[in-house]
């Protein structure tokens, strides 16, 4: 069912001089939470889920380059049009090009509804700046959620998914089919798929999480801040999961949030 409160992320997406409709409602315990895990694992489905549930709003990284990509040649800057040659061959793009965009939009971060970072951090060195800015802002993050499934059900996730070219819903050809074929359920808009679900990139963006992401585990298992999140179910039943972790890790550090 459609989301009649989902906001259009505006100043997340298009950059800090929109604002979003309708401004997110302050909160007062903002969840801030990392989702983290490999490409596929189903980190956006949660998301969106997620920001139904808590109200925080979703921050993909992912979405700011796909947002770009739709731009034409002349409005893109040569740092975005080299950011998005790295993102179709499935390559993680450059950490400054990549902080910069998240710095510009640092602003999302102190919003009052809170946050659901989805694809950044994505390397210790973007960790170690988000770290340090939400210190510099008296920012707590409240956990980071480490979705985990197994490698063949993660390409099989990839392979098939959908994205509605308008509101970007995520789809499943066999998982999570819309209702009518190559039309989105809450919009109508037509459904595509990534250039980057294509099997020789889906190696390479695997092979990228291993190398890059995957040591974020040990770096914020070390600052106790990990939640491991079985990925296996239904999207409904995950988030289920994900929301009785959050509730468990709260009442043991109420002040964590
Ligand atoms: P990004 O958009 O962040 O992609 P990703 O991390 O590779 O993650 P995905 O969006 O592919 O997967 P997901 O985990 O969100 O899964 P989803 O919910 O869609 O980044 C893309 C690229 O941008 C990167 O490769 C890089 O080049 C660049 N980039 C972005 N951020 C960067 C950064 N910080 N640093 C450097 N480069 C960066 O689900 C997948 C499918 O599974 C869907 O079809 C869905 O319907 C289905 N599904 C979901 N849950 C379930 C379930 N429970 N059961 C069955 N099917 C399910």
């Amino acid at each position: 069912m459609a989301d009649q409160n989902k906001n259009d992320r505006a100043a997340w997406l298009q950059g800090p001089s929109a604002q979003c409709s309708p401004l997110p409602e302050p909160s007062p315990n903002p969840c801030r939470l990392i989702l983290l895990g490999a490409p596929g694992v189903g980190k956006g489905t949660q998301a969106d889920l997620l920001h139904q549930r808590l109200r925080a709003c979703h921050l993909s990284t992912g979405d700011v380059f796909r947002a770009a990509a739709r731009q034409s040649e002349c409005e893109l800057s040569p740092a975005m049009k080299s950011a998005l040659d790295y993102m179709r061959r499935g390559e993680l793009v450059p950490d400054t090009t990549v902080w910069e965009m998240v710095r510009e939009r640092s602003g999302c971060l102190r919003c009052g509804g809170g946050f659901l970072l989805d694809g950044f951090p994505r390397t210790v060195a973007q960790a170690s700046l988000l770290m340090v800015l939400m210190e510099n802002e008296g920012l707590k993050l409240t956990a980071v959620l480490n979705y985990e499934l197994p490698i063949n059900e993660i390409v099989a996730r990839l392979s098939g998914r959908r994205t509605c070219e308008k509101c970007k819903a995520v789809f499943h050809l066999t998982e999570r089919p819309p209702r009518a074929a190559g039309i989105c359920d809450r919009c109508g808009g037509g459904l595509y798929q990534r250039e980057d679900d294509r099997p020789e990139s889906i190696k390479v963006r695997l092979e990228a999480y291993e190398r890059s992401t995957a040591p974020l585990v040990d770096f914020y298992q070390r600052l106790g801040l990990l939640l491991p999140v079985s990925a296996t179910g239904s999207p409904e039943a995950i988030c289920e999961r994900t929301l009785a972790a959050l509730s468990a890790r709260l009442t043991q550090s109420p002040t964590s949030a």
